[in-house]
């Protein structure tokens, strides 16, 4: 069947992120046409090039990592935990970290982080407790990444808390039924400020989270 002068199996309307299986199945029928035309449902139509971006479906839709690095994505009210995530920062690439991306989930763009947490192999999340729960951009980032089904990552956990500490529980809450997540040891408490005891953890964790 043709519309106009393009053939209609030539035209493929794919989603990624939330329908990843559905994309998966699809591009088994593709690899078996002669592609000419994409044209996505949200996107520019694309005519050139067609292996690079098939590619990047087959990559996006099967939930792989498409560089080796480190999202830490924090929240911090008073500017402690962002002053430990800096210094894990400078510990993980000391470490050897090919690539380290620091988020303060309050400031920077959500939908940018976002993205990031799906192009690296390695995520660290950091979140004061507010009010006995989660601090509610960071609540507002697991949810949003359990909602497109993120999953085959390495999270390290991190928590700041004066007094009742819980943030940690329910990051781990949030992010524990999601498929083949490996939560890195150890998950950490700080106590409003990072000490001796928190670089040493922060060592630990660079360690664990880096190894293969
Ligand atoms: C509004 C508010 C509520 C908080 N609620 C709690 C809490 O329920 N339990 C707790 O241990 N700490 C609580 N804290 C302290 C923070 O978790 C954290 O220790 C502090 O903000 C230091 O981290 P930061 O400098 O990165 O913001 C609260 C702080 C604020 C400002």
């Amino acid at each position: 069947m043709k519309i106009g002068h393009v053939r209609l199996e030539d035209i493929i309307s794919i989603f990624v992120g939330k329908y990843g299986d559905q994309v998966q199945q699809l591009l088994k029928k593709v690899a078996t046409l002669d592609v000419k035309i994409i044209c996505p449902l949200h996107g520019p139509i694309l005519k050139e090039n067609l292996e690079f971006y098939i590619n990047k479906y087959d990559i996006w839709s099967s939930y792989k990592p498409e560089d080796d690095g480190v999202l830490i994505a924090y929240n911090s009210i008073h500017g402690n935990t962002k002053h430990a995530m800096e210094k894990l920062a400078c510990i993980l690439e000391e470490e050897g970290a090919k690539k380290v991306v620091l988020s303060d989930l309050a400031r920077d763009d959500m939908a940018e982080t976002i993205e990031d947490a799906f192009r690296y192999d390695k995520l660290i999340i950091a979140s004061p407790t507010y009010d006995a729960g989660l601090f509610p951009y960071m609540e507002k980032f697991l949810r949003h990444l359990k909602h497109k089904n993120y999953q085959n990552r390495k999270i390290g956990i991190i928590e700041n808390g004066s007094w009742a500490p819980a943030a940690a529980k329910y990051m781990k809450e949030i992010i524990s039924p999601m498929k083949n997540i490996t939560i890195c040891d150890p998950i950490i408490t700080i106590k409003s400020t990072m000490n001796e005891n928190t670089i040493k953890q922060m060592s630990e964790l660079a360690k664990d989270i880096l190894a293969n």
